[in-house]
């Protein structure tokens, strides 16, 4: 079964919210580039699961193109819109905007279109509308 909470495909809504650290960094002091792909698969999971509780795997990531740099303390906003809702898969739409940490501005950084399909524990794709919990098996009623 969809959940109830599951977002239309349309509505924009932020995903995922972070502080970027001195871990995140390179040797220039911005953000590696593949820190940022890592929340972007990550905010498209959050997204997937709002269409049901169960295990949800990335098949494709688009390509990604970084417009902007990422820098040490920024606050990254990791926006998710659902764009199609198939059988078994999602496609959702990421779009990434730094907050600068000097003055707060929020610059566009990325965006990626992923493409996130219901698994059951086994590893094999199940029809959404039987993905009903969390561990990704059928529903039993
Ligand atoms: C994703 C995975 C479960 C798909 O298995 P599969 O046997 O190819 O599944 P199917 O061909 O039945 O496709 C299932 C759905 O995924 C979609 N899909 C699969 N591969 C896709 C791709 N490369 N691009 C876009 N959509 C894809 C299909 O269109 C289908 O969607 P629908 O049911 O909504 O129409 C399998 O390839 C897998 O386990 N991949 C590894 C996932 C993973 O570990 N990701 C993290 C990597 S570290």
């Amino acid at each position: 079964m969809t959940t109830e909470t599951a977002p239309p495909p349309g509505s924009r809504h932020l995903a995922l919210r972070i502080v970027t650290m001195p871990r995140d960094t390179n040797h220039y002091g911005t953000i590696f580039g593949g820190v940022i792909l890592s929340y972007i698969d990550q905010a498209g999971f959050v997204e997937a699961r709002r269409h049901a509780p169960c295990r949800w795997v990335t098949a494709a990531i688009d390509r990604v193109d970084f417009k902007a740099p990422v820098h040490l303390g920024d606050i990254v906003n990791f926006y998710a819109q659902t764009t199609r809702i198939g059988r078994t898969s999602v496609t959702v739409r990421i779009e990434v905007e730094a907050e600068r940490n000097t003055d707060g501005t929020h610059i566009p950084v990325t965006a990626a279109t992923l493409v996130m399909v219901a698994i059951d524990q086994a590893g094999l794709p199940i029809p959404i509308s039987q993905a009903g919990n969390a561990t990704g098996n059928t529903p039993t009623a």
